[in-house]
C-alpha cells in the first residue's frame, strides 16, 4: 500500500517537525491540535523551518510552496477519517495519548491504516490496547529537529504485526529518507535509555555546584564533539518532556540514573521549560 495521506496529532515541537517531513516527502498531511493558537504556532514553525531549508539550499522555493499546500490544519479529529497513517505526537502524558488512540480507532475508517506514536518512552502496547487493532500500532520515534535528524526508531510491541514494521521501515527509509533502527517496547527504547541518564547526570553536576552549565556544555562540545552540550540539549528537548520521559523510565525500571533531578522538577514547576517558553537553563528571550 503506497501511503499518500497521513495525519499528525499535535503541532508542537515534534508534531510540526514530523508534519514538515511528511509534506516534504510529497504526502498530503492533516495536522490536528487542540486549539487555534497551538495550530497557528505549529504552522509558523513549519514555515520558518521550510524557509531555513530554502536558505540552506536543501529545497527550492517551489518545493517549499508545494509542501505548504499539502499541509492542512484542524482542531477536529474527524478530519483523520481517510488517513492511511496517523502519527501521534501530543504531549508526553499516558492518559492523553490513550484517549487519542481510542478516538483514532473510531475515526480512521480504513481498518488497515497504521496508527503510530512518537512517544519518547511510554509503552506502545498501552496505546495499542486502547484500540481494536493493536496489530496495526507501533512506535515511530523521530528525533528533534525532525527535518534535520536522520534517525527514526521503530518500536515494536508484543502485538505489532511484523508486516507493519517492515512497511514502516521501507516508508521511513525510501520515502522519508531516514535511517531506521528497531527496538522492543521497553522504557526509553534505545536512544532515550542512553540519553536521559546522560542529560540527568549533567543537570546533577550543575545542581551540585560541581561545574557551571556553560562549562558542562563546553566540555562535551569541545571534548567529545557533541553538536551541543547536554544542558543546552535538555533546554531544546523541553524540560517538561525530559522530566516526563525520566519519570516514565524510572517508574518501570527503578534505574536511579533515570530519576529526575530535583532541580529539573523545580524548573518545570516554575514554567521554565527551555527554548519553547523562552527560558530554561539558558535565556532565549
Ligand atoms: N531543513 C532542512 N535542513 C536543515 C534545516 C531545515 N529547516 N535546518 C538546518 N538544516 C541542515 C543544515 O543545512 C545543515 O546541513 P549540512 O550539515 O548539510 O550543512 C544541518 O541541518 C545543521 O544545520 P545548522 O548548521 O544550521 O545547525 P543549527 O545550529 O541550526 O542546528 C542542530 C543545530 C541540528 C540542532 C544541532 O545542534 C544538533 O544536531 N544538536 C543535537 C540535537 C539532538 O541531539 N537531538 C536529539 C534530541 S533527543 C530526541 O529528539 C529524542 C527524544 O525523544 C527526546
Ligand atoms: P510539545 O509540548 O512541543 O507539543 C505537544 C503538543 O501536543 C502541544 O501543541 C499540545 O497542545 C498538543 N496536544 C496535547 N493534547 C493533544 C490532543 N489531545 N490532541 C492534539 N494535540 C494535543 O511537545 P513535543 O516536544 O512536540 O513532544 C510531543 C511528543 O513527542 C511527546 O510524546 C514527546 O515525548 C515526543 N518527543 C519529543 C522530542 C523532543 O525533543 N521534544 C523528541 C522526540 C519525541
Amino acid at each position: 500500500m503506497a501511503i499518500e495521506r497521513a495525519g499528525v496529532v499535535g503541532s508542537g515541537l515534534m508534531g510540526s517537525g514530523i508534519a514538515e517531513v511528511l509534506a516534504r516527502a510529497g504526502l498530503d498531511v492533516v495536522v490536528r491540535d487542540i486549539s487555534e493558537e497551538a495550530i497557528a504556532s505549529g504552522r509558523t514553525s513549519i514555515e520558518k523551518s521550510l524557509e531555513k531549508g530554502v536558505q540552506r539550499g536543501k529545497l527550492s522555493a517551489e518545493d517549499r510552496d508545494a509542501a505548504l499546500a499539502r499541509l492542512h490544519f484542524t482542531v477536529d479529529m474527524a478530519d483523520f477519517a481517510d488517513r492511511q497513517l496517523v502519527i501521534e505526537a501530543a504531549s508526553e502524558n499516558e492518559d492523553v495519548k490513550k484517549a487519542i488512540f481510542a478516538e483514532l480507532d473510531t475515526v480512521v475508517t480504513a481498518k488497515d491504516a497504521i496508527l503510530a506514536s512518537n512517544t519518547s518512552s511510554m509503552p506502545i502496547i498501552r496505546f495499542a490496547q486502547a484500540t481494536g487493532r493493536p496489530d496495526r500500532v507501533l512506535g515511530i520515534h523521530f528525533f528533534n529537529p525532525a527535518p534535520v535528524q536522520p534517525l527514526v526508531e521503530l518500536v515494536v510491541s508484543e502485538l505489532t504485526d511484523p508486516a507493519v514494521v517492515d512497511a514502516m521501515d521501507s516508508f521511513a527509509t525510501d520515502v522519508l529518507g531516514k535511517v531506521t533502527i528497531r527496538a522492543s517496547d521497553r522504557p526509553g527504547f534505545v536512544v532515550n535509555a542512553l540519553l536521559i541518564p546522560f542529560l540527568f547526570s549533567a543537570i546533577r553536576m550543575v545542581e551540585a555546584g560541581h561545574a557551571t552549565k556553560e562549562d558542562v556544555d563546553l566540555g562535551m562540545v569541545n571534548g567529545c564533539a557533541h553538536p551541543m552540550g547536554p544542558i543546552a540539549l535538555a533546554d531544546r528537548v523541553g524540560l517538561d518532556t525530559c522530566l516526563f520521559v525520566g519519570q516514565s523510565i524510572y517508574e518501570e525500571t527503578g534505574d536511579p540514573a533515570a530519576k529526575p533531578p530535583v532541580l529539573l522538577s523545580r524548573m518545570v514547576d516554575a514554567g521554565l521549560l527551555g527554548v519553547k517558553t523562552g527560558r530554561g537553563f539558558y535565556d532565549y528571550s
